[in-house]
């Protein structure tokens, strides 16, 4: 905190606003709050507006080049405000980027416009840092291997009073052989269970109705501790905690799986009826060389074990088109696994190299234009299969948490069911944040459309 108050004596009014924007999965959008939090704190204000900033942070992801690419762009256009002594800018780097060896030294060698850097493992030495720089003038970085659960998390600057994210774990020890994500975010560390229970229940006090729990593989949450806990015991102990409603989670490994969290979605009052639980390929000899340690069958067991005792529920995943090697008889598998399991959505990736991974040393990459024609292929598919079930759903009555004003139409409303579907509908704003009940009227692809009947 004391940094916090140094800070905030340093800036003025003219000079304390701080421009910030995310890349990368929910756990970089956490980061980001907690970033968020400790700025304005220490008295800085936040602004939408890149130019009008004295301040800009780029908080960044690794898993895919692509990802990587638009930051080194960004940071390319930025160098103008450098050039313009009556508009100079801070600029700091955070994320996945810092946490890969080969993009630090980028960054740190070709970008002599980047103050300060700092890592996923050492957000809280942001203030000291952004002290250092501003007092001393001196570039800043500082990263860290593996999350250190010693240092303490002062907040977070949450975007909606209703819902919030929670971390129960940081890193990853699966080494898929394609992702970049355990050298970047290091090895599994669970956050203790009292820890979680005490920030739900403050979340809770505060008005807030639905979690989601943030980790890389939450099914191995606890392994770590010297008396071992799983997640569905987790989730019990959260499920008591009067004022919480909805309890959502993300990303499962299917090897994890357990039938005590199947379950859950029976037993448990307020947990959720969705189920994210990637996939990767159909293809047992690709999922072998991924290293993703389950089968084909294993997964299609599991999805149909979960549908049976929970017909409701919606299943989603994600999909990896042309890993090195995939024949077409392999993505033909993929095709037939998604018609077997019938998501109700996918995100799906073209396979991206990414250096230092066992993946990225393979020779046998797929070519480009087939691999186009596969991600059309695979999407098509997805689509029709979403369009199918949405379709199902007119004429039901979905119990919705609503979000917010529906970005293409202020008239309209938007929230999830408790499948986590998008459902656009009218209504006041003065609902945001309470639940209603709508009756869907209409479905496309991507939303459905309703009728609020009862508040
Ligand atoms: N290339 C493409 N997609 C990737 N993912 C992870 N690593 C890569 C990569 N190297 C995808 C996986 C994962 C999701 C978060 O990102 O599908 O589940
Ligand atoms: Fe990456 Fe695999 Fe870990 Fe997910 S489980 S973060 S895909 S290594």
């Amino acid at each position: 905190m004391n940094k916090l108050h140094s800070l905030n004596r340093l800036i003025n009014e003219d000079s304390n606003k701080y421009f910030i924007r995310t890349y990368g999965c929910q756990m970089n959008e956490h980061d980001s709050e907690q970033i968020a939090f400790m700025l304005n704190k220490a008295g800085f204000k936040r602004t939408e507006d890149i130019d009008e900033s004295d301040l800009i942070i780029l908080n960044t992801c690794s898993i895919r080049a692509n990802a990587e690419n638009k930051v080194y762009g960004l940071l390319g256009q930025l160098k103008k405000y450098k050039k313009d002594k009556n508009n100079n800018k801070i600029i700091a780097i955070c994320g996945c980027m810092p946490q890969r060896e080969s993009s630090l030294e980028e960054l740190t060698n070709k970008y002599e416009n980047i103050d300060i850097i700092f890592g996923t493992n050492t957000i809280h030495k942001f203030p000291e840092l952004l002290l250092n720089y501003i007092n001393e003038n001196r570039k800043e970085i500082a990263v860290r291997e593996s999350f250190n659960l010693e240092y303490e998390v002062l907040g977070y600057s949450y975007l909606y009073s209703h819902k919030a994210f929670v971390n129960i774990m940081y890193g990853c020890n699966n080494f898929c052989t394609y992702c970049i994500v355990p050298f970047t975010r290091g090895r599994e560390v669970s956050r203790p269970l009292e820890e979680i229970i005490t920030e739900v229940k403050k979340l809770a006090k505060n008005g807030v109705k639905e979690i989601t729990l943030l980790g890389q593989n939450v099914n191995s949450y606890g392994n770590d501790f010297d008396k071992p806990i799983s997640f569905s015991e987790l989730l019990k102990e959260l499920d008591k905690i009067e004022g919480i409603e909805q309890i959502r989670f993300m990303t499962s490994h299917p090897k994890d799986i357990s039938d005590k969290l199947i379950q859950s979605f029976q037993s448990l009052n307020n947990l959720e009826r969705h189920l994210h639980l990637p996939v990767q390929s159909g293809s047992n000899r690709i999922l072998k060389e991924m290293n993703r340690t389950y089968s084909r069958e294993k997964y299609i067991d599991i999805v149909n074990k979960t549908r049976k005792l929970n017909p409701d529920i919606s299943i989603t995943t994600d999909i990896m088109v042309g890993f090195p090697g995939e024949t077409e008889e392999d993505f033909e598998e993929t095709l037939d696994l998604v018609r077997i399991c019938e998501f109700e959505s996918a995100f799906t990736f073209i396979y991206s190299p990414r250096e230092g991974t066992k993946a990225a040393k393979m020779e046998n990459f797929v070519d480009k234009d087939i691999i186009n024609d596969r991600f059309k292929r695979l999407t098509d598919l997805l689509y029709e299969i979403a369009l199918k079930k949405n379709i199902k759903l007119i004429g039901s009555v979905q119990r919705v948490l609503v979000d917010e004003i529906s970005k293409t139409n202020d008239e309209y409303l938007n929230g999830r069911t408790s499948s986590f579907l998008n459902v656009n509908f009218k209504g006041e704003k003065d609902l945001i944040g309470k639940f209603v009940n709508v009756k869907i009227i209409d479905a496309n692809t991507f939303a459905l459309e309703g009728e609020i009947i009862d508040v």
